[in-house]
């Protein structure tokens, strides 16, 4: 059985955007008077917007009321928004295009599932928004990652079964949502955080066909 169709995360596995939520979350913190540190902006990735705020208020202890909580979050996204708007094509992650061009030739559908309710935008100012046959992403979905609901949108959006699915994703919500799904996952990033991914790259250079076809009969056999 071979793959029909790869699901990439978005932040982290395409496009370095961590940097740009941490700055973002903190001009917040610094306003509420919250100490927080970039080992604390890691517990952030792949978590959505709302259930990052938690994390942070948790960090602080402090208890706002709903509105007030919304409008945090719209402080936050107006300033990570500022920074995306400034992203280019050079910030694309090394290896991501020429990977998706080799799976494209190959009739290998490929499709986004990300959290971020940002990622049309993003796409769009990397200039990668046509190279897609979907994007399944945070404006889509109900139930945020470990879910499986926007890798199975994915799925069904490019009219491939889950198990015919291979999933790239960099947070630990994000692989488990993709094993929820009953799909492959390959973890970009560190093997002592992606524990639970069938197999671990540092990036998406480190990647090719041949070496997708040989991970896939290995984990499927
Ligand atoms: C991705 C990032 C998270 C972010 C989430 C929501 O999953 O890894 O850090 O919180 O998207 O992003 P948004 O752009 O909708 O605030
Ligand atoms: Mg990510």
């Amino acid at each position: 059985m071979q793959t029909s169709a790869c699901i990439f995360d978005l932040d982290g596995v395409i496009v370095d955007t961590a940097r740009f939520h941490f700055m973002a979350w903190k001009k917040l913190t610094d306003q509420l008077g919250i100490h927080f540190t970039e080992e604390d902006n890691e517990r952030l990735k792949g978590v959505s917007r709302m259930a990052s705020l938690e994390i942070i208020l948790g960090i602080g202890n402090i208890k706002p009321d709903d509105c007030r909580k919304l409008e945090y979050a719209k402080l936050k996204n107006d300033w990570y928004i500022d920074y995306i708007n400034k992203m280019t094509p050079d910030e694309i992650l090394p290896g991501s295009l020429d990977f998706i061009y080799e799976l494209r030739n190959a009739n290998i559908r490929v499709a986004i599932g990300s959290a971020s309710k940002n990622t049309p935008l993003i796409l769009a100012r990397v200039g990668i928004l046509e190279l897609f046959d979907a994007v399944a992403d945070g404006n889509i979905i109900s139930s945020a990652k470990p879910d499986p609901e926007v890798f199975l949108k994915a799925a069904e959006m490019v009219g491939i079964k889950p198990s015919d699915c291979v999933v790239f994703e960099d947070a630990i919500a994000g692989v488990k949502a993709a094993l929820n799904a009953g799909m492959v996952c390959i973890g970009v990033g560190s093997s002592e955080v992606l524990t639970e991914a069938h197999y671990i790259i540092p990036g998406l250079k480190e990647m090719n066909l041949i070496k997708l076809r040989t991970i896939e009969k290995d984990i499927r056999s």
